[in-house]
Formats: C-alpha cells, structure tokens, sequence
C-alpha cells in the first residue's frame, strides 16, 4: 500500500534528510534574530474564503471539509493567514519589528508534479511592523543566508526582486481598474508556463498582448530599487539579487516589493518566494491592526531536489549525515556469559552521551560488526573473557586498543579529539 497521491512516507533516511533542511533554516533563522512560532494545522474556512485575501487559485486548492461539529474546516495551504491571525490577535504583547519564523506542513490539492506535492514542508520567515527598505533587505539577505546555508553559492541561485506597484502603475495608465489589473497579474504569474496564445487570449479582454507585457519587463529600469540594492551592496550580497519585473507572485495579497529565489539553471520552479503585504493585517482585522509586513515562504521539495542535483550541496549534505551516523559505538557481546555487564556499559555509554547500540539477541562475532559497519559506528567494543578489560576497535583503520571498562569513557574523550 502506498500513501496518497502527493502525499510521502519518511523511512530513515527520508528523515534524517529533512532533518537536515529543518536544522539549518532554524540554525539560520536563529543567526539572523528570528523567533519560532507555530499554528494549528486545521483551520476555520472562514480565514481563506471570507476575504479571499490569497486569491483563487490557493481557494481552488484547499482540503476543506465539515468537521463534526459542523464546522467548516480547511488543512493549512500556507503559513501567512494562520500568521496574520495570531498577530492580530495579540499584536501588543509583543515588541515590534516582529521577526517570526516557523516550520511546517501546508496542504495544496495540486497536480503532483516535480517540485508540487500535495504536503509539503515550508520554512516561514516574516519581519512585521517595520515598512523600510531595511526590512527588506534583512528578510531577503535571510532567504539568502538559508540557501548559501547548504552550500549553494552565486553560480547556484538568484533572487529576483520585483515590485508590484510598478505593474500597479502601468496597468492603470493602460486603463486597467484595480479588478482588472489584478486578473493581468495573476496572467503575468504563468508567462513563462504557459503557450503565449492562450495568454493572449486571456489579456484580450484588458486590452493585452503578451508582447506589451514583455516589453514593459525588458524596460524596467532598476533605479527604484537602488536603496535596496545598496543595502546588500554593503552586506556583500549583491551577486545574488536581480531586478526581474517578470516575478509578480501568485498569492494576491502582496501590495508592493515581491521576490522569489530560482535555480540559475532554471530547470524548477522557484525555490522561495514571498514580498510585502502591507495591508493584509488591516483588512483580516476589519482595520483594527494596521501593521505592514514582509515575508516569504521556502519548500523542502525543491530545495531538497536542487541539493540532489547540485554535487557542492550533496556532499556537503552527506557529510551532515555521515557524522551523526544510527549509532557511534556499537558493543559487541563475544561471549554470552558477559551480556549483564555489556548492558551496564551500554548504559553508561549512552548517559554518557554517547549513541550506542548492541545485539539484543546472541550473535556470532562476525556477524556484531557487519551489523557495527552498517550502523555507520566509529568504534566497537568488544565485551567478553577479558572483562573487567574491553577491547576497543576503531572500525574504519580496524586499530585495536584494550582498556579497563571503567576507565573507556575516558579512553572515548580523547580518542574523538
Ligand atoms: P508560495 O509561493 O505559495 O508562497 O510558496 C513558497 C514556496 O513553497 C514555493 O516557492 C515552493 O518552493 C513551495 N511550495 C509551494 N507549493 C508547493 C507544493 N504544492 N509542493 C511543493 N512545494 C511547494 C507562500 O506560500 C507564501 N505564504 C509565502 C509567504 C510568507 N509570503 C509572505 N510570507
């Protein structure tokens, strides 16, 4: 039996994987001065529909279904509505700028494809109350620090940096009202995935082409965004972002600047995105909290992918693994005789921090350390006639020492230096 479509199992090794993504986006979070939170999974419908602050298309995609208390329910499609709903509800609490982090699963009932699942894992980051240009620049340069984090560099990522007030501006002085320009958008979103006849026909309508869409992108002129550009000039993270007028994002409650990091080779979807929704806070609460934010979203499939596909990440990955292997010492029982004290060392050796594993059942020697290599351990011990002595095998060179078991701990300390 398989899971669902869209839907993973996590064996093992699935698992130590996203333990890897989750300790580094927290590591990150937590060297740029963000703190965790984190929401209910099933929320009130009335949070994504009642305002439809997101837009269509994450509607389309909702889990949603009546609880039995004849509630109406939706699984979580992202992390900002949840966020939006928190902060409105105790907003005086705490000291602003907020800077938020948190990590979690989000449900989309999309066409599983590369890089779309249907659950997903996502890193959050939202910076609330601060509308500067210094705000920007501090959430980006953390999407920046998350993926330089496993080892990706300039040659593996972009940002590119979008505003739509800019598209805003050229809507309207096309005679776009606001309803209309936000239905040109969400057709801007998907001009790279799309065949441009269909898009065509769907700016017909506003009075459209493609071509005048495109010729608008390729004239933007960067300008109106030096000071941010500046701001990672003086970090020395300039060679990672670009102005790229074609980024508008799908979810429609963005009112200005608005980001999303890509793979330079191009060959996925975007790996994050996100950019202000200064206005999203007001309107959920009917206007009594009025605090601007800015914020994105990074996916573990994509990341995961383009770890897979960059050798630098993989490795480095791997090397991650490799180090924190099931178990580091594995005690070998040769004689059966002696399993009572091989429990007691076992024992010391994990109150002692150590992760330690042995045969729980009576196994021939050989058999101990095929189990040892595969476990990935360092070192095996060998508990047998020698007792109170143990003999200390270091598995890789297959150097043998022998010590007094009391006096192993020890011998352990300084053989891990
Ligand atoms: P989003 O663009 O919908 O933004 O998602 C952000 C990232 O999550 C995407 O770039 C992608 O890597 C990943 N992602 C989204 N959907 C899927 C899926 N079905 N399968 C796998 N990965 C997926 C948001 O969700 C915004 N709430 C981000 C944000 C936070 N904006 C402000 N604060």
């Amino acid at each position: 039996m398989r899971p669902l479509p869209g839907f993973r199992d996590f064996y093992p090794e699935d698992c130590a994987r996203r333990g890897y993504l989750l300790d580094g986006w927290r590591a990150v979070a937590c060297r740029h001065g963000f703190v965790e939170v984190d929401g209910p999974v099933l929320e009130s419908m009335d949070l994504y529909a009642k305002k439809n602050e997101s837009g269509a298309e994450i509607l389309g995609q909702l889990y949603q279904f009546t609880d039995r208390g004849e509630r109406e329910v939706a699984l979580r499609p992202e992390m900002t509505p949840t966020l939006a709903r928190m902060v409105i509800a105790k907003e005086r609490d705490y000291r602003k700028p907020l800077k938020w982090f948190s990590i979690a699963n989000f449900f989309r009932y999309e066409r599983q494809q590369k890089g779309r699942l249907r659950e997903f894992i996502q890193f959050n980051a939202d910076l609330l109350g601060d509308a500067s240009t210094a705000a920007d620049a501090e959430l980006i340069s953390l999407a920046i620090g998350v993926l330089r984090e496993f080892g990706f560099t300039r040659d593996d990522f972009v940002i590119r940096l979008s505003d739509r007030r800019a598209w805003m501006d050229f809507l309207a002085a096309r005679g776009c009202d606001e309803g209309a320009a936000r239905a040109v958008l969400a057709i801007i979103d998907k001009l790279d995935r799309e065949p441009e006849a269909s898009l065509d026909a769907k700016l017909a309508p506003h009075g459209l082409t493609v071509a005048e869409l495109r010729a608008f992108i390729a004239a933007a002129s960067p300008e109106h965004f030096a000071p941010l550009l500046d701001q990672f000039e003086a970090r020395g993270l300039r060679e990672f972002v670009e102005v790229d007028l074609s980024i508008v994002r799908g979810l429609a409650y963005y009112t200005g600047l608005v980001f999303e990091a890509f793979d330079r080779g191009q060959s996925m979807r975007a790996l994050a995105g996100g950019g202000r929704y200064d206005n999203l806070l007001a309107d959920l609460s009917d206007g009594s909290v009025n605090l601007p934010a800015i914020g994105f979203g990074l996916g573990d499939v994509v990341l995961g992918n383009l770890i897979e596909e960059t050798p630098r990440a993989r490795e480095k990955m791997e090397r991650a693994l490799g180090a924190a292997p099931a178990a580091e010492i594995y005690v070998v029982i040769a004689g059966e005789a002696r399993r009572r004290e091989a429990l007691g060392l076992v024992q010391s050796l994990r109150d002692a921090g150590w992760r330690t594993d042995f045969p729980l059942d009576a196994a021939k020697v050989g058999r101990q350390f095929q189990t040892a290599d595969q476990l990935g351990a360092r070192f095996a011990v060998v508990v047998g006639n020698e007792w109170p002595a143990v003999k200390i095998k270091t598995l890789a060179t297959r150097a043998e020492d022998s010590v007094a078991h009391g006096a192993l701990a020890e011998w352990l300390k300084t053989a891990h230096v």
